[in-house]
């Protein structure tokens, strides 16, 4: 699967072969590329595709751990007819395999573009930016996940982009040049190089919303919080991550006692020795030995992720202060949406991952499976406190029955570890976001032939969306093709229809509120000025009974707020 990433000069195409489709081509501030004209699979609108782009130095040899060098011009015509090389991925991380070549020389950008005559181009297209979730350990721009069709079809310009992931995009060592944050810097370099070109492919640079899912929903929202990237940014959609979600953080903030520890080094090691031990370690080493994430309880925590950087110690820091602490001091004037889906957590009691759908009784039974979401709190699982507020918790949830291995109480378990893990925080955001901005949320309920996760994993038994099941209704997936080839076979079906015209009716939305800062139906409620949900049947009225959750957790949060020492 790894391989050493063909160098993109192979790419180049002799400039003599091409004059004669030279409409296709582009220039850029970089150098040329030449797309490839494609057709929307639902709307059957043609576009072209530019594959590929390279966007910063290969982030190889001494660059390895390093913030990203914007790439040097290229002289010929870039054939930008294929994907580049997708980051590397940790053996442990494989949620969403992919069918891709894997190579540390993998900064990459797609852009596609409806406009057809780009030689006149009228730079009025608004623009999608999306960053992949994974964890930031999986995931890359292609369209294995990730196809533009029906955001072509509400005529957006679109763009991918592949960032580097796990110890090589997020590797902290605390040491000057070494601090972290790399794949953030890749996403806020690859923003910018959007920013200065986009105009030559018909998009508006003043009209870019970056979006992003999970980990990419994460990463949006500190580059919300970034003054360098903000200056690129016109909009914002967080889907089912945030700043402040519990897997967004590396809370011990630098990784030298982690790689001393996985990799069995001397524990006198400095971080120089593990820096230079991670800096010719085979790349098959690290990725066979390295764990991408740990579970305790029921909350997911990343090994890699964002990290507060030494402001002494940075080049190009990306992130210095807490994002609580930004939101304190600055006004964060983007117009942004957040969401969730309604079952996020179903991805949790997959029983591919886990031992069986039940493994969590026994433990939820003494409360030792329940953990509390809250980003520097310092009470041991075993004081008085916590066990007080996991009572609570066990009691909300579950009431006083006994507890038995149902479906109904597997349905009531994924609804709190959908909470704990992603709701909660995507609550705080709001709170925070709303102050500065006009802020949007809504809830994906859509449960319909392209939920890929439950249908894959046979658990279409279980309510609701799962976390990331939202994706195929906004990007086509190359991977589960056979889903949307089924739903098309049989268009009459009634959940077929639906499905279809689910394709339709939420990438309008998320392209009216990319085009316009505002979409239809909304409703106002409470302090959240505009929410809707996303359901089968279109875009509905918000419903209350999250806000009375919302209140139980605030409730929770201050039962233990004395122990909170610097969150995140
Ligand atoms: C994986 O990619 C290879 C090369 O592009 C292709 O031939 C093959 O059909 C793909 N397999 C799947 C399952 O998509
Ligand atoms: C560009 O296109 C938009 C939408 O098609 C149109 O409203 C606008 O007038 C055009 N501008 C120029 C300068 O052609
Ligand atoms: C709680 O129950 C689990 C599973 O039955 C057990 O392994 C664990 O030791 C118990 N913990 C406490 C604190 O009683
Ligand atoms: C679906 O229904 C329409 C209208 O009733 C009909 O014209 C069409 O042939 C049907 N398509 C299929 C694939 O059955
Ligand atoms: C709504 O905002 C007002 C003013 O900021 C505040 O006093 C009130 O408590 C808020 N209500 C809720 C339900 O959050
Ligand atoms: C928005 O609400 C109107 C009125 O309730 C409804 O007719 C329409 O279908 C809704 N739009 C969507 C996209 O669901």
């Amino acid at each position: 699967m790894l391989s050493v990433g063909n160098s993109i000069f192979f790419q180049l195409v002799n400039i003599v072969a091409l004059i004669t489709c030279d409409n296709l081509i582009v220039k850029t501030t970089t150098g040329q590329v030449k797309g490839i004209v494609l057709t929307t699979f639902l709307g059957n609108r043609e576009y072209i595709a530019y594959k590929g782009i390279p966007y910063a130095e290969p982030p190889i040899g001494r660059l390895r751990f390093k913030a990203p060098l914007p790439i040097a011009s290229w002289p010929k015509v870039f054939s930008a007819a294929k994907y580049g090389s997708s980051c590397i991925v940790l053996a442990d991380s494989n949620l969403f395999p992919l069918n891709s070549t894997q190579s540390e020389n993998c900064l990459y950008l797609n852009i596609f573009t409806p406009v057809m005559e780009l030689k006149k181009y009228n730079s009025s297209k608004a623009v999608m930016f999306f960053i992949h979730g994974g964890g930031f350990a999986e995931g890359d721009g292609t369209d294995g996940f990730y196809g533009p069709d029906f955001l072509i079809d509400q005529d957006m310009v679109v763009v991918t982009i592949n960032y580097r992931l796990g110890p090589w995009g997020f590797s902290n060592f605390d040491i000057k040049g070494y601090t972290g944050n790399m794949g953030f810097k890749d996403q806020q370099l690859a923003l910018e190089w959007v920013a200065k070109n986009i105009k030559y492919f018909g998009g508006n640079p003043n009209l870019i919303t970056v979006i992003g899912q999970s980990a990419g929903g994460a990463s949006t929202h500190l580059h919300m919080l970034s003054e360098r990237s903000r200056k690129c940014i016109r909009r914002a959609i967080c889907m089912s991550g945030v700043a402040f979600s519990v897997f967004a953080d590396y809370r011990p903030n630098n990784h030298i006692e982690f790689y001393k520890k996985v990799f069995e080094l001397d524990a006198e090691s400095t971080g120089n020795d593990v820096l230079n031990f991670m800096l010719t370690a085979p790349i098959e080493t690290i990725v066979r030995k390295m764990p991408a994430f740990n579970i305790h309880n029921y909350i997911v925590n990343m090994n890699f992720a964002a990290v507060i950087e030494d402001e002494t110690k940075a080049e190009q820091p990306f992130l210095t202060q807490r994002p609580r602490d930004i939101y304190k001091t600055t006004k964060v004037k983007i117009n942004a949406m957040f969401g969730f889906t309604s079952s996020e957590a179903i991805m949790m009691v997959n029983p591919i991952l886990v031992d069986g759908y039940y493994y969590w009784i026994e433990p939820m039974k003494n409360y030792s499976m329940i953990g509390l979401p809250f980003s520097g709190l310092t009470l041991s699982q075993n004081s008085f406190e916590y066990r007080q507020a996991a009572k609570k918790i066990y009691n909300y949830y579950f009431g006083t029955r006994k507890l038995k291995p149902t479906l109904e109480n597997l349905n009531i378990y994924v609804q709190l570890c959908s909470d704990v893990n992603y709701v909660y925080s995507i609550n705080e955001a709001l709170k925070y976001h709303s102050k500065g901005a006009k802020t949007f949320c809504y809830e994906n309920q859509l449960d319909l032939n392209l939920n890929a996760y439950k249908i894959r994993h046979h658990m279409r038994t279980l309510h609701g969306t799962s976390h990331s099941e939202d994706l195929f209704y906004l990007f086509s997936s190359k991977e589960y093709a056979q889903l949307y080839t089924k739903v098309l076979a049989s268009p009459n079906r009634t959940k077929n229809r639906k499905t279809l015209k689910a394709l339709h009716f939420l990438p309008k939305m998320f392209a009216d509120f990319a085009k316009t800062g505002k979409a239809r139906n909304f409703t106002t409620f409470g302090n959240w000025t505009n929410c809707i949900r996303i359901t089968n049947d279109g875009l509905k009225p918000f419903l209350r009974q999250r806000t009375d959750t919302m209140k139980f957790w605030d409730d929770i949060y201050n039962s233990v707020k004395p122990w909170i020492v610097e969150p995140f």
